[in-house]
């Protein structure tokens, strides 16, 4: 299943959130060779991994098998501090009801190829249950372009912000993802998911904590 932490319960999954920065550091440092996100601790953590973030982590018995993080555009974001000029042409979005989505992994032994990954498909329907049920209303991301296919197979809209660059050997591009009822659904259906997967435990806080007047 998939639990939401935020800075309300994370007194809950202490042990859980470390096994998640130790992951990301195994698969961000280790394996993709993000060298500047080395740590001596072998843990992997940013500015933006704060009170602010809020994990998804899919946590199965005692073991974390993946995760991603969301943030408020409101709130420093990696595209707003780091790559600002990725959004060149729709600009940096600013919004409370804009959460800005990074850091999806999911264990090795858990991937699976072309054949729609189940693992890394509870992780994305565990975001859009939160982000609906907090009123989130679209996503906004820093991603490679190899992501965009694989959107376009579930169903999902993306409004690029900007040209792809050449970073780090990758072509990235920043965009917004407009959430959807809809989308839930052909998510599901693409990773054979049948039925919600979020799990909330302890005490919760709104995601959108400001609204503009
Ligand atoms: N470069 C290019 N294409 C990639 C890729 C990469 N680094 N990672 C995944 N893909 C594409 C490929 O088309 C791949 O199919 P293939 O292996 O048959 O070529 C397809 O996505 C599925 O990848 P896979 O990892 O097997 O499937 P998954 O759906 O189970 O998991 C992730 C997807 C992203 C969660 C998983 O690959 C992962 O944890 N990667 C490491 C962390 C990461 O890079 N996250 C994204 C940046 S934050």
């Amino acid at each position: 299943m998939i639990h939401v932490v935020t800075a309300a319960n994370k007194h809950l999954y202490e042990r859980e959130l470390q096994a998640q920065f130790r992951i990301r550091h195994d698969v961000y440092v280790g394996e993709r060779g993000w060298k500047a996100l080395a740590r001596a601790d072998g843990l992997e953590r940013d500015q933006f991994d704060n009170d602010d973030a809020t994990y998804v982590l899919s946590i199965e018995g005692d073991r974390v098998i993946g995760g991603s993080r969301l943030v408020s555009t409101t709130r420093p974001n990696l595209l707003s501090e780091d790559f600002p000029h990725l959004a060149a042409i729709g600009g940096v979005p600013c919004d409370s009801a804009i959460f800005e989505w990074t850091r999806i992994f999911v264990i090795k032994e858990r991937r699976e190829g072309r054949n729609a990954g189940r693992a890394a498909g509870a992780v994305m329907c565990g975001i859009l249950e939160f982000s609906l049920a907090e009123g989130i209303e679209a996503l906004s991301a820093v991603m490679e372009t190899w992501w965009l296919p694989r959107f376009h197979d579930m169903g999902w809209t993306v409004k690029p912000l900007g040209l792809p660059e050449l970073i780090d050997g990758e072509w990235t591009i920043a965009a917004v993802m407009p959430i959807t009822r809809r989308m839930l659904e052909t998510t599901r259906a693409f990773h054979n998911i049948d039925a919600p997967v979020l799990v909330r435990r302890g005490p919760e806080q709104p995601a959108i904590t400001e609204v503009w007047a």
